[in-house]
């Protein structure tokens, strides 16, 4: 197969990596104290039912997020669905179609009805002067997506919330370590929810939590992630296994110990794909605002066909040939999605900014496994891409 950069003759035969360079590749924090921990799960053979290791683990999370609870559970998809259990959820909630499609799985799971609604295409969150219009009788709550880690419009959903008596969740999977007017994600709405999935910037391997500042919706979610069992042989709410187990809990503190470090290399990323992809004419990198906290984890790079002269398609083609593997988000959108594109087919006719901005986003290369050298490689094959894209890229086969 001839790449990108052997059509143009600048590499004879080989791919610019000879490692395939993967979106959310697991950063790891420090291996010995990972061993450890396990051999220490394993010698005291208490390896689940809120073991040691989790209830540090919440405990260190409520430091970190300066949220009253925190409570970690196996993935933020089941953290999702019981959250919106507690709070009573049902009909219908309203939702972004930008987003993952585990935001809207965690309703439809509970027969509740994902309301699609349209974004802002300047921030890629939930426009909120576009959810009042999808409130019906049937709506009992939003759930907004801090997309990229950057904070949907807090107040204005907050404001939409009360004014029609609306429950608030965060889906905050993107957004561990971030701020919102200076404060720590995982402190607005009813509930926000954590994913410590293995491609994001700080991971328990699976795992994810829900952080909220209520007592009684806090009692309730510890529940129901346990059955429903209020005590030995005490069951008093239909509940299922969200439970985290030992071994998740202690890659969670290893990572929270070396959680710095993971900001510093994606901020340090981040800067050098700023430079290196300035003044590129119809490639737009997305900014962090500087004055908030941000993890930096996604380099979110908006194509304009237009002006490039080369399709987003096209560009992730020719970065694939080169073993970057640049991803498309949220393509198709969850609304493009089974089983939502059989139910709503005409679904896409109101989200004109969604099914625009899922065909010009990508996703590079981030973390502590990509370095310097290798962002320099990535920005200049796109620069010869976006100046020459048009000469070869029919040609290439991936
Ligand atoms: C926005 C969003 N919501 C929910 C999830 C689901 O998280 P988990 O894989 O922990 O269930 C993800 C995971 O990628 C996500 O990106």
């Amino acid at each position: 197969m001839k790449t990108y950069l052997d059509q143009l003759a600048i590499f004879g035969g080989t791919t610019a990596f000879e490692k395939k360079l993967h979106v959310g590749r697991p950063n790891i924090g420090d291996h010995t104290r990972l061993l450890d921990r396990i051999e220490n799960a394993i010698n005291r053979r208490w390896l689940t039912n809120n073991g040691p290791y989790v209830q540090e683990f919440e405990a260190r999370l409520a430091e970190f997020t300066g949220a009253k609870h925190v409570i970690v559970m196996s993935n933020a998809t089941i953290a999702l669905e019981i959250v919106s259990r507690a709070l009573g959820l049902s009909g219908e909630v309203i939702v972004p179609s930008f987003t993952f499609i585990a935001t809207a799985h965690a309703l439809q799971w509970q027969e509740i009805t994902p309301v699609f609604c349209d974004i802002d295409p300047k921030t890629h969150n939930i426009d909120p002067s576009k959810v009042e219009a999808s409130i019906t009788p049937r709506t009992s709550g939003i759930v907004g997506v801090h997309v990229w880690g950057r904070p949907c419009d807090v107040d204005a959903l907050q404001k939409i919330g009360q004014h029609h008596g609306l429950k608030i969740i965060y889906d905050a999977a993107h957004a561990f370590g971030c701020t919102h007017k200076g404060r720590m994600i995982g402190n607005s709405g009813d509930a926000e929810v954590f994913s410590f999935h293995a491609t994001k910037f700080f991971n328990s391997f699976e795992g994810g939590a829900v952080a909220t500042n209520d007592d009684e919706l806090a009692q309730k979610i510890r529940l129901m992630k346990n059955f429903g069992f209020a005590g030995t042989d005490n069951v008093i709410y239909i509940g299922t296994n969200g439970k985290m187990h030992e071994i998740t809990a202690a890659m969670g503190l290893t990572s929270l110990e070396s959680v710095d470090t993971f900001l510093a290399t994606n901020y340090r990323n981040y800067k050098l794909y700023q430079e290196g992809l300035s003044d590129l004419p119809g490639i737009q990198l997305l900014q962090y605002n500087e004055d908030e906290k941000n993890n930096y984890q996604y380099i979110v790079v908006e194509v304009d066909e237009v002006q490039t002269g080369i399709s987003r398609d096209d560009l992730v083609k020719i970065l694939w040939s080169e073993n970057v593997l640049a991803r498309r988000y949220f393509y198709p959108g969850c609304h493009q999605a089974e089983p939502y594109r059989s139910y709503y087919p005409h679904a896409r006719l109101l989200l004109p900014e969604t099914e625009k901005l899922t065909q010009r986003v990508l996703v590079l290369p981030n973390g502590t496994a990509v370095g310097a050298a290798e962002i320099s490689m990535i920005c200049q094959i796109m620069r010869l891409a976006v100046e020459r894209g048009p000469e070869v890229v029919l040609k290439l086969q991936v």
